[in-house]
């Protein structure tokens, strides 16, 4: 039992409550404090009316942010694709091909390489701050492999997603139907014990538009979330049936057309009924950085009213990235976000992608996940790129070790 803990001496601080601090969608506030017990929030207020408590974090002046919530990686994989990395820099495509390698990796690990490979990187992404993180099945394939990277996926972490639809693997090479039947029943079957969410990459060369409706409605008759990769590679229908299909997030968005942007942003007029009819737009800029990839407008869906989220992508193959401070400090250089819209992408909106309110916000009961930093403002992150600027990281109400 850790008792109460008071983080203090605090140079700023984002809550990500729209309309209290400073009045903007960070909730920006200085000379704040914040009281923690039993691992959540207790107490936000200005740190002269502090109450006591067992314990003190001094923040140095350090800004205190809600820990990074990353709502799209794919962990659970063996292997790397640096060789393919290498390629594309020296102008070779990215086309997804490279999929079916990781796959094959993937069947021949076992369970005990898996698992350390999933926690090495969460621990690698809870040191960048990262509190919360989303990883996806998909490098396994087959009912068991699927089952077992779940199964391990659902060991670290509670957002797990079913993605038996990432490509067709070998074995069903001109036979898609047989294989959307496969991941239809038996595999679904098998995965949704231990998933939260079903995923489909729906894309030219992966799934169309009807498989990728067909799976995402079992799915969501198992009981499962709807999320989905949408228009990375190219114009496509996935957006679109992401909103129809009331997704939580769709993913990539990096060529939408008027018709996609006014889908999204049509979710979120219906400000009573909140963000849990919200399909928020998931920007993957490590994507984009490692496939050398024009990036996805920003700009455009911010303007249009979208709910925009900021995640790595984690993965072997388009991003091997855990660092979502890398993410944001893309996403403000490259894609037009100022540096407090993808702080808030990166946090509040992670958690809106993932329909959770008690993480990416501290106000009282929020979970008591917290980033210090070793700088005065959420500004140097996109300002200091590169830079290891997480001094602290505190997890359930738990400082973690470095
Ligand atoms: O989100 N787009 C599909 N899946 C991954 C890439 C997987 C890979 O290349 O291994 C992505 O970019
Ligand atoms: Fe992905």
């Amino acid at each position: 039992m850790i008792g109460s803990l008071l983080v203090d001496d605090i140079g700023e601080l984002v809550t990500n409550v729209a309309g209290t601090g400073d009045g903007s969608p960070l909730g920006l506030r200085r000379d704040a404090a914040v009281l923690i017990e039993d691992g959540r929030v207790a107490w936000v207020g200005p740190a002269r009316y502090a109450p006591a408590a067992d314990r003190r974090v001094d923040a140095r002046g350090g800004a205190v942010l809600p820990g990074f919530v990353d709502s799209h990686a794919h962990l659970v994989f063996a292997g790397d694709r640096a060789a393919e990395f290498a390629a594309r820099m020296a102008g070779e495509p990215y086309t997804g091909g490279g999929i079916r390698t990781t796959v094959g990796a993937t069947r021949a690990a076992s369970d005990g390489q898996l698992r350390a490979t999933v926690r090495r990187l969460v621990g690698e992404a809870l040191r960048q701050g990262t509190t919360t993180i989303e990883t996806k099945s998909g490098y396994g394939l087959t009912v068991a492999d699927e089952a077992r990277s779940l199964r391990i996926a659902a060991e670290v972490t509670a957002e797990t997603t079913f993605l038996g639809a990432h490509v067709v693997p070998a074995e069903y090479a001109g036979r898609p139907d047989d294989y959307v039947g496969l991941v239809c029943g038996p595999m679904l079957a098998a995965a949704a014990p231990y998933a939260r969410w079903v995923d489909v990459f729906c894309e030219r060369g992966a799934f169309d538009a009807d498989h990728a409706r067909a799976i995402l409605t079992v799915g969501q008759a198992a009981g499962l979330g709807v999320r989905l990769h949408a228009n990375q590679l190219g114009p496509g229908p996935g957006v679109q049936l992401g909103v129809e299909l009331g997704a939580a997030s769709v993913d990539h968005c990096t060529h939408l057309s008027d018709a996609d942007v006014d889908a999204l942003a049509s979710t979120t007029i219906d400000r009573v009924s909140g963000p849990a009819t919200t399909t928020v737009a998931t920007l993957l800029p490590g994507a984009e950085f490692s496939t050398r990839s024009p990036y996805p407008d920003a700009r455009r869906l911010l303007d249009a009213g979208v709910t925009v989220a900021l995640a790595t992508d984690c993965n072997p193959g388009s991003s091997y990235t855990s660092s979502m401070p890398f993410c944001v400090a893309l996403a403000v250089r490259e894609m037009r976000m100022t540096p407090a819209e993808a702080v808030w992408a990166a946090t509040a909106g992670g958690a809106r992608a993932l329909r959770r309110d008690d993480v990416g916000v501290l106000r009282p009961g929020a979970r008591a996940d917290l980033i210090v930093l070793d700088a005065p403002s959420h500004l140097h992150l996109a300002y200091r790129p590169g830079v290891p600027l997480i001094r602290q990281v505190l997890h359930n109400g738990v400082p973690q070790c470095r």
